[in-house]
């Protein structure tokens, strides 16, 4: 087994960006966080000349946050969690590939601008609204199966790896994503917060809705968090084609609720 191994990172700015190589003694319980950090106490390049340390953020360091993410070998996943162990040996030379995810703003080096995902959030309503703080006794009862599904959809942590594998997520489209979708779903299972159902649906049948899925699977495959997403988007184009029923003909939202 090499004692060392390199790290290459694809860094810069918008429009400047380069890949650069650093050498670090190989520890294999390491993460690529622990790995960043070292580059950062002693920032040198594989031909040993001083460059500015790397920026990357990191938070929870625990798959929590979502911060970390990036392109690890070309996989979107969470820096914090990838054992260098694990990823050393896959590529040629002893290599492991570090990149910015590519679907968001670059704002420097690994770090990208992912108020998108946010703002998605908004438009959707992915809250409850809290009226007053009186106590009001036990709220209403929630199924076991609907308790599961929520509590999958509910770990959502936004890192926005579905977004980077999803092929509609590109300049031309303003499809807004599975990650929004599945808390769409989320809130809609919601006793209280389901009441802003009707305008979920709507924002899921503008432009940039659920019409933008191409059915690619791919954001499922990549979710760190096993998340249910191709269910999500099911359910959802089942309640947004209730839901233009019903803007035509007129009757309730009934029949577009999962059993509560
Ligand atoms: S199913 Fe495919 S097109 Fe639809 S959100 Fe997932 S990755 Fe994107
Ligand atoms: S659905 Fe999964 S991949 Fe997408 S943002 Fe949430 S945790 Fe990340
Ligand atoms: S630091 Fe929070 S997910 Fe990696």
């Amino acid at each position: 087994m090499r004692e060392t191994y390199i790290l290459k990172v694809y860094r810069g700015t918008p429009g400047r960006q380069h890949w650069e190589g650093f050498e670090l003694p190989r520890r294999d319980s390491d993460n690529v966080i622990s790995a960043l950090d070292e580059i950062r106490l002693h920032p040198f390049n594989k031909q040993g000349k001083a460059v500015a340390p790397i920026a990357y953020e990191s938070g929870c360091l625990e798959e929590v946050c979502g911060s970390c993410s990036m392109l690890i070998n070309g996989r979107p996943r969470q820096a914090c969690t990838a054992l260098i162990g694990k990823l050393v040996g896959i590529t040629e030379e002893n290599t492991i590939t570090l990149a910015p995810f590519t679907k968001f703003p670059l704002v420097r080096d690994l770090i990208v601008d992912r108020s998108k995902m946010f703002a998605d959030l908004k438009k959707v309503q992915a809250w409850v609204e809290v009226d007053q703080t009186i106590d009001r006794g036990p709220g209403p009862k929630v199924f076991p199966d609907i308790q599961e599904i929520r509590y999958s959809l509910s770990t959502c942590m936004t890192c926005g790896c579905c977004l980077e594998a999803c092929p509609q997520i590109n300049p031309r489209s303003n499809f807004i994503g599975p990650a929004a979708i599945s808390q769409t779903r989320l809130f809609n299972l919601h006793p209280v917060a389901k009441e802003k159902k009707p305008e979920r649906n709507h924002v899921m049948m503008s432009p940039g809705g659920i019409e933008g899925c191409g059915n690619a699977q791919n954001c499922e495959r990549v979710c760190p968090k096993e998340i249910p997403l191709l269910d999500a988007i099911s359910q959802i184009g089942r309640d947004v084609t209730v839901q233009s029923f019903s803007d035509i003909f007129g009757f309730g939202q009934k029949e577009t609720q999962e059993k509560e």
